[in-house]
């Protein structure tokens, strides 16, 4: 659906519950991240676009002037209140928290958005890998830009972003998934320093490739404690290798120093070295429309994350497996899971004319292999957050 028409369906439904027309609307975009995986928290670089999958919010001020924030959404049956003259804490139910830790950062800036009813929708799959609490954290940022008239510079605001995911969900990501949603361009992709944060803009706009997302509609419940492990382990490498972080190691230094390390820790390093070098070759590929080779580093990325990092699963594979073998001459460039891992999407790179046939055949053999249904959908790189009203 284009983002008008889902605007105005959510304007719609904003209507049906509050009973008045909505006098902000936003949107924030989820995102697939093309390559560069557990490099943000690294200093390394990563490659993600944003995707045509947003979290729209609709909102009004409160008829009687309350100083809540009261939040319904279309996907959860429980509604959640932000009272904004107490302090702002973590929550139930959970889902509001996004929301709860972008209102606490904006307060402790000085900025109160003051009272409102919100209105949320989203298409991005939750738990699917491809960012639909970024989605949620943006939008409520871009919300509240709206509602006070005080835009604040992005990069401040996908930190923000970031900061509520850490102190409010919970989980210690890095920084990309914000980035991208405050920041993608439409038809570009987002190549971002993940330390100096300096961006830049590929362009991806070869209307004869498309980028395919396969949802293996499976969450491992293992996700988070799992990436908190593989950021200590990270930390542990770059200790033993006598670097600030893995972004400053080179191959040469990790093998020299093999011997002083477990075999787990050198392997972890040895993805997030390699994959740093990857995605920024990667990179060069698509400015080239080098197709065919940006596939190939998008294998090993997957290889890489599934025996050294230990973050796919059997159904990812699955996947993988089925893509590899429709392979180049039925219009596969490459593929890798993408995101977190343990679950989630795998991004594939594919010859546009061919993507109705591949994603038959990848919907049939992944019900046959494992017995559930793949979401299968293709997006070109979307813009970031916009205020669509008001
Ligand atoms: C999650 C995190 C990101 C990033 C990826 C792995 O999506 O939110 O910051 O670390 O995992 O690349």
């Amino acid at each position: 659906m284009l983002l008008q028409e889902l605007s105005n369906a959510v304007s719609a439904e904003f209507q049906k519950y509050y009973g008045r027309p909505p006098r902000w609307i936003v949107a924030a975009p989820g995102r697939v991240n093309v390559i560069g995986e557990h490099t943000d928290y690294n200093d390394g670089f990563v490659l993600p676009m944003a995707i045509e999958r947003y979290c729209v919010m609709a909102a009004d001020r409160p008829l009687d002037g309350r100083n809540l924030i009261n939040l319904r959404s279309t996907l959860e049956a429980e509604e959640a209140t932000i009272d904004l003259s107490a302090p702002i804490k973590p929550g139930i139910p959970k889902w509001g928290n996004y929301v709860r830790g972008m209102v606490a950062g904006f307060l402790a800036r000085g900025i109160n958005p003051g009272g409102l009813e919100v209105l949320l929708h989203s298409t991005v799959p939750p738990g699917g890998g491809l960012s639909s609490s970024a989605a949620l954290e943006v939008g409520t940022a871009t919300l509240i830009e709206a509602v006070t008239g005080q835009p604040i510079d992005p990069v401040e605001k996908a930190l923000l972003a970031q900061k509520a995911e850490h102190d409010f969900a919970g989980v210690p990501c890095g920084i990309m998934d914000q980035f991208i949603s405050t920041l993608g361009q439409a038809g570009h992709l987002l190549l971002l320093d993940c330390r100096t944060r300096k961006t830049e803009l590929i362009p991806m706009n070869d209307p004869s490739v498309m980028v395919l997302i396969v949802n293996t509609n499976v969450k491992h419940e293992l996700g988070s404690g799992e990436y908190a492990k593989r950021r200590a382990e990270c930390e542990s490498a770059a200790n033993l290798l006598g670097v600030a972080s893995l972004r400053d190691a080179t191959p040469d230094q990790l093998e020299r120093a093999r011997g002083e390390m477990s075999e787990v820790i050198y392997r972890r390093a040895r993805h997030v070295i390699s994959e740093i070098e990857r995605t920024v070759h990667a990179a060069e590929g698509i400015r080239e429309s080098n197709w065919p080779g940006v596939g190939n580093l998008m294998y090993a990325s997957h290889y890489s994350l599934r025996d050294d990092y230990e973050v796919s699963c059997p159904e990812l594979d699955t996947v993988i497996d089925i893509v590899e073998d429709i392979g180049y001459r039925g219009g596969v460039y490459g593929c890798r899971m993408t995101g977190g891992g343990f679950g989630g999407c795998v991004v594939a790179l594919v010859k546009a004319s061919a993507v109705e046939a591949i994603s038959h055949k990848i919907a049939a053999e992944y019900k046959i292999r494992t017995g559930i249904e793949a979401g299968i959908f293709s997006s070109r790189p979307a813009a970031g957050a916009t205020v669509i009203k008001g």
